[in-house]
């Protein structure tokens, strides 16, 4: 017998981007197959549509099939564009693999899903420059956010200070006093207190244009303008000049501390009304931090919103902030807690979690690191006998033990941050790597945190398409990179002749090896 579904309930399993079929039993079976919606769905049947629908990690409607997202790459300068594997399906995060072996790639446009060509691409400068040609900001490595997504590998966007997206010129976003709402995913492990990692709606010549016009979705530990609780980072709405949490200019003590992993954020606001809530994108729902008149300040009410859209960057391109974005939106009116707690359920189905590229860099084991650049491939990462001194130099089976032992690593869970990692002398217990001056050290822990963060470093796919490659944790655009035969951290480009950018997604690959010792 068919059960019939009163249609509300049917309407929101859907929503729960599975597949429901009906179980002999009756009862209806919720299958992980492609999303039948997608937030976007959602949002459009609560009667406030998306007008802006960003995400390199999956469609945000169930029938889009669409560009998600461009890449660039650096050998060439070619592009390619990433779709999803299926209609509101995962991004095919292979295609953009395959594009990228054996260079190194950057997201160069992130598309709008909604229809209204609400793209994004590296910001412009407006009061700030950007640290690219023309005052530009920086695009983000493409491979820097490995993530999962129902079991299938994707990348979020990973914004270091420097980098920012942005749509001056948007078709359908609220301005004014004009109804809207917002939400991203993000890792609420990632972030700084720089200004300002926002999501949102932001002027449309890049400079501070006065209070009320921006109404961004902010993610961070500032308290340069408004907190919450706790030490941070705190969701916040950047309504320019002022990060706000709630109706004080300053404090909410009911915006709480977040770090989720996978953190969803929303915020929205109407003629003298806004709210800001958050919670888990991988369980549960997302709980209330703020629904209350704006700020007690001047310049808020009424808003002054412009419609243009920011991603990383504050609304006058202040380029300070770190933060990673795996997808988001923005509709047109004022979206009830009905409609957000579907699209909320909707996220959590979507199963996002953590992908390890980390296959070998399991905490305990014993390592080698070997070069990949044509140059060096006999050689090995290697500390000095006689010195803190790294480099990389040959090795062989018939090489002394010392000088064996010398090439050998000890993986430690990070020093800074555990989901990276640390590696240890295999000859000198307690003497890690670690970056001083940019150059690659061999030195004892001395259990200062400024040590453990530059003994920090998190692997990644390989910048060249082989092997991995290992960003450093406090620098996080630079990786470790051998550069005439001495070990650095390293951005691609830059000044510094270890900066390079001739070989260096070669010259920062590794290939992880057994140990040598
Ligand atoms: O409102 C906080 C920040 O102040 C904005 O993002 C920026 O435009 C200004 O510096």
């Amino acid at each position: 017998m068919a059960l019939s579904l009163p249609r509300r309930v049917h309407r929101v399993l859907l929503g729960l981007g599975a597949l429901v079929a009906v179980a002999s039993s009756g009862l209806p079976v919720l299958s992980a197959q492609a999303a039948a919606q997608g937030p976007c769905d959602l949002y459009a049947a609560g009667g406030t549509p998306c007008v802006a629908a960003h995400s390199t990690t999956r469609a945000l409607y169930g029938s889009y099939t669409g560009a998600l997202y461009q890449v660039l790459r650096a050998s060439d300068n070619a592009t390619r564009d990433v779709a999803p594997l299926s209609a509101g399906g995962v991004a095919n995060a292979a295609a953009q693999d395959a594009f990228c072996a054996g260079s190194s790639c950057v997201i160069s446009v992130v598309y709008d899903q909604s229809g209204r060509g609400n793209h994004l691409t590296p910001a412009p400068p407006g009061d700030f420059s950007g640290p690219a040609a023309g005052g530009y900001d920086n695009p983000a490595n493409a491979i820097a956010a490995p993530v999962s997504v129902g079991g299938r590998s994707a990348y979020g966007i990973f914004v270091t200070p420097g980098t920012g997206y942005r749509d001056n010129s948007t078709n359908g976003i609220a301005t004014g006093d004009r109804p809207e709402g917002m939400y991203a995913i993000l890792d609420g492990t990632h972030h700084n207190s720089g200004c300002c990692f926002d999501y949102g709606n932001a002027e449309t010549n890049a400079r501070n244009n006065g209070n009320g016009t921006m109404e961004a979705l902010y993610f961070g530990t500032s308290t340069s303008w408004g907190y919450g609780s706790g030490n941070g980072p705190w969701i916040m709405a950047d309504m320019e000049n002022g990060l706000f949490s709630g109706v004080n200019q300053r404090y909410n003590a009911n915006d709480p501390s977040i770090s989720h992993r996978f953190l969803t954020a929303t915020l929205k606001g109407e003629p003298n009304h806004w709210a800001i809530r958050g919670g888990n994108a991988q369980s549960g729902g997302l709980s209330t931090f703020y629904d209350g008149v704006r700020p007690n300040a001047a310049g808020y009410n009424p808003m002054k919103k412009e419609g243009a859209i920011v991603l990383g960057i504050g609304g006058d391109n202040s380029i300070s902030a770190a933060g990673t974005f795996y997808e988001g939106a923005m509709t047109s009116g004022y979206p009830s807690s009905a409609t957000e707690n579907a699209v909320q359920a909707n996220i959590v189905a979507a199963g996002y979690a953590t992908r390890s590229v980390a296959g070998p860099f399991t905490a305990g084991a014993r390592i080698s690191l070997q070069a990949t650049t044509g140059c060096c491939a006999t050689e090995y990462l290697r500390s000095s006998a006689s010195s803190d001194d790294v480099r990389i130099a040959r090795v062989t089976a018939s090489s002394p033990a010392a000088e064996k032992a010398d090439a050998t690593w000890i993986v430690r869970p990070g020093l800074a941050d555990s989901s990276c990692v640390s590696l240890e002398s295999a000859k000198a217990s307690g003497r890690y790597l670690r970056h001083y001056d940019y150059r690659i050290r061999l030195e004892a822990n001395d259990g200062s945190s400024v040590f453990g963060r530059d003994a920090t470093f998190c692997p990644t796919a390989g910048n060249s398409g082989q092997g991995y490659s290992l960003r450093s944790s406090n620098y996080t655009t630079r990786y470790l990179r051998h550069y005439d035969h001495a070990v650095y951290i390293a951005s691609n480009g830059g000044s510094g002749s270890w900066n390079a950018a001739a070989h260096w997604a070669d010259d920062s690959s590794w290939l992880a090896v057994g140990p040598w010792s």
